[in-house]
């Protein structure tokens, strides 16, 4: 017999996309359910009674009335910004020149990138993230660490090498030869080995030569599995400066476009300032936009379109942006995503950002069919979530009249300690 956990408490999964159908049918609800996990998969979910009847020598984990539900995915974060995380008074060019470009150049040491990849890890381990989507730092030993500490781990991640040939320090550059040339290197070593993903990684078009453009967008098109992860028109001031680098682009989406940069699969990081094309355009090619609003607000760079957008169909993940966003939690970044929909003049349902966090990021990583939710066949990465994890989310959730009440102030209050357990690949890691 096979060894086999059981895990009871509330749980939460979804059979539908909670934007395109009404949040809670599209969710999936149970005040005593049970989740059984076989060799890193999920195998069976449904009533506790019946979990515990049709498993009866399975490992039994009662989590009482915690919440149970799939572990996060951060769908955009950079791990070696990990130190500088919540520094002062810059917008995103000053940001990136004062803190983020210093820091990054001491990942040529691969004991300074293997330190921060474990302490990063664990921070967000702490916070109930399973999966992130990471960008590294031109070094390959950089990328080398990230993938070496998540494979110890067991966990799923995406990463690449962060090339920049222009605009940026000259410790902190390649070239299109050296950029194409190394991380078609790590795509051999890592993509696809146990639970790893390679995303070719060009920082943002300002930091890259049309020439190293044209070089990725080769490379991806030799290894179409890969992901592509970059930024997109955060700032005015950066749309404005990508003009004037590629004045024969019609926009900002244009200068990845004409470059094979576009397409399923890739992962555009803020996508505020979009203009009608350039939504079109990611739509029709389903690629994927990634909110990241804790850093869209500390940062100063705008307030994403949720309601537009989710209305048009876009392919939609939710992130960190760590060190750019001030924090490595999904449940402040969940709270930070209401807020910033408010502005919008949008309520999301506590079911869509729960959504957003899991099943959301996972498509947005084309990824929805293994991680991101709780379903027979499902990698087992998962969250329990106490719903009274301190005094004044407690005193809320006992006036709460149904669990979405309830579950709404641990979202807003943001505070880690709500995270009980995290299980990554099938095993207790938290
Ligand atoms: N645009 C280019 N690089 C970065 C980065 O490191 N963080 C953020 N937020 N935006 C960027
Ligand atoms: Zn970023």
């Amino acid at each position: 017999m096979p060894e086999q956990d059981l895990l009871i408490g509330q749980t939460l999964a979804f059979t539908a996309d909670p934007f395109h159908a009404p949040p809670t049918e599209a969710a999936r609800h149970e005040s005593r359910g049970g989740v059984v996990i076989e060799a890193g998969r999920i195998i069976a979910t449904g009533p506790a009674d019946e979990m515990r009847a049709a498993h009866p020598d399975a490992r039994l984990m009662d989590y009482g009335d915690a919440l149970i539900c799939a572990g996060f995915i951060d769908a955009h974060a950079h791990y070696p910004q990990t130190g500088i995380i919540a520094s002062w008074g810059k917008r995103l060019i000053d940001w990136l020149e004062t803190y983020t470009f210093p820091e990054e150049m001491r990942f040529g040491d691969p004991a300074h990138a293997s330190d921060t990849a474990r302490l990063y890890l664990d921070l967000t381990r702490a916070c109930g993230t399973t999966t992130i989507a990471s960008f590294c730092t031109i070094h390959p030993v950089s990328v080398e660490a990230f993938f070496q500490e998540a494979g110890r781990r067991g966990q799923r991640v995406v990463a690449g090498k962060t090339c920049m040939d222009r605009n940026a320090p000259e410790r902190l550059r390649d070239t299109a030869k050296r950029a194409y040339d190394q991380s078609k290197a790590l795509i051999a070593r890592w993509h696809g080995k146990g639970r790893i993903s390679y995303a070719i990684t060009p920082r943002f078009s300002p930091t890259s030569s049309p020439e190293q453009l044209e070089a990725l967008g080769a490379l991806w098109a030799e290894h179409p599995s890969c992901l592509m992860q970059t930024h997109l028109a955060e700032q005015k001031e950066e749309v404005e400066w990508v003009k004037s680098l590629f004045p024969d682009a019609r926009d900002y989406l244009d200068t990845y476009e004409r470059f094979g940069l576009l397409g399923a699969g890739a992962l555009f990081g803020h996508a505020i300032h979009l203009t009608t094309r350039e939504r079109a355009r990611l739509r029709e090619t389903r690629a994927s936009l990634i909110h990241c609003p804790t850093s869209n607000t500390f940062i100063g760079s705008g307030l994403f379109d949720m309601p537009g957008l989710t209305a048009e169909g876009q392919r939609i993940g939710l992130a960190t942006d760590t060190g750019g966003g001030s924090s490595f939690s999904m449940l402040r970044t969940m709270a930070a995503a209401y807020e910033i929909a408010q502005l919008r003049g949008m309520a999301l349902h506590p079911a869509q950002l729960i959504w957003l966090a899991t099943q959301g990021s996972a498509r947005a990583l084309l990824m929805d069919g293994m991680i991101g939710n709780l379903a027979p066949g499902m990698e087992a990465d998962l969250v329990v979530l106490d719903l009274a994890s301190t005094p004044a989310i407690a005193q809320r959730a006992r006036r709460a009249e149904d669990f979405w009440e309830t579950l709404f102030p641990t979202i807003m209050m943001g505070d880690e300690r709500a995270v009980k357990a995290v299980w990554i690949n099938g095993k207790s890691a938290l």
